[in-house]
């Protein structure tokens, strides 16, 4: 029961990552609250989670939203941000510049600015960057890994600022999140090291490791979480 006490806030709730975060962190004792702005997923995910899940619908991609998110949430220990959004484009055509920093950078900032009167000494922030942003430059993803980056580069910035109130910031860097998050399966068997994806349960483990106290040392730094997928990409 690594997370007796805590109560998560888990922004921008899929039915994969966000759903796993949220189930495995109730197995180590946490309550969680979950956002997303479709109300009829969230209510399926909380029905299946049982009475230590709650949910708050709210778009939280402006301050006022974020805002109204977090005080709606009621009283939270940590926050982890699964806001997600995928898109290619090219600097001939950065169609997709506005929304991924809007996602990625804009949104996970606007949550930690709504976040800090409720988070205290030992509180922690998780967000979520991509192996995209770390080790490939693909020609078809200019606004998706700029962004991410960026957030990668937050992570460090917002620990460093957040070092004197005893809030760690940290994140995972993921490869490919395949598919839904189903309770209980022997997700194991679905991958092997060195595949590019696996199903969300691989991710999850390493963000509820991250909300414990047994990584109270780790601050700061975006983990790539990839079965050692990108060993074969340089
Ligand atoms: N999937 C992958 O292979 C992969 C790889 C590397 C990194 N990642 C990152 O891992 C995280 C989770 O991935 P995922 O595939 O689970 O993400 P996702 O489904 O793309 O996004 C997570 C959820 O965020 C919610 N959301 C989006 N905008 C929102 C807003 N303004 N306010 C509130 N909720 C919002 C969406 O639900 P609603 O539409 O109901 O609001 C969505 O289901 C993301 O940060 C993603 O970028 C994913």
């Amino acid at each position: 029961m690594r997370l007796k006490g805590r109560r998560v806030l888990i922004a921008g709730t899929s039915t994969g990552l966000g759903y796993a975060v949220a189930y495995f962190s109730i197995n180590e004792g946490a309550e969680v609250v979950l956002n997303a702005r479709s109300e009829k997923k969230l209510v399926e995910i909380v029905k299946s989670l049982g009475d230590k899940a709650s949910y708050v619908v709210g778009d939280v991609s402006t301050p006022q939203g974020a805002r109204d998110v977090v005080s709606r949430a009621g009283n939270i220990t940590d926050l982890v941000i699964t806001v997600g959004g995928y898109l290619e484009d090219t600097v001939e055509s950065p169609s997709g510049l506005d929304e991924m920093l809007k996602n990625h950078i804009k949104t996970p900032l606007y949550l930690v600015n709504a976040s800090l009167e409720k988070l205290h000494e030992g509180s922690t922030i998780v967000m979520v960057s991509s192996t995209r942003a770390l080790y490939t430059a693909l020609p078809n993803q200019l606004s998706y890994a700029i962004a991410k980056s960026g957030l990668t580069k937050a992570v460090e910035i917002l620990a460093s600022e957040l070092l004197n109130k005893g809030i760690r910031v940290v994140g995972v860097a993921p490869s490919f999140i395949m598919g839904d998050f189903v309770p209980g399966r022997d997700w194991r068997k679905m991958r092997k090291l060195g595949d590019a994806g696996a199903p969300p349960e691989d991710f999850a483990q390493v963000i509820t490791w991250l909300l414990s106290n047994e990584a109270q040392w780790v601050n700061g730094v975006v983990i790539p979480v990839d079965g050692g997928a990108r060993l074969k990409w340089v």
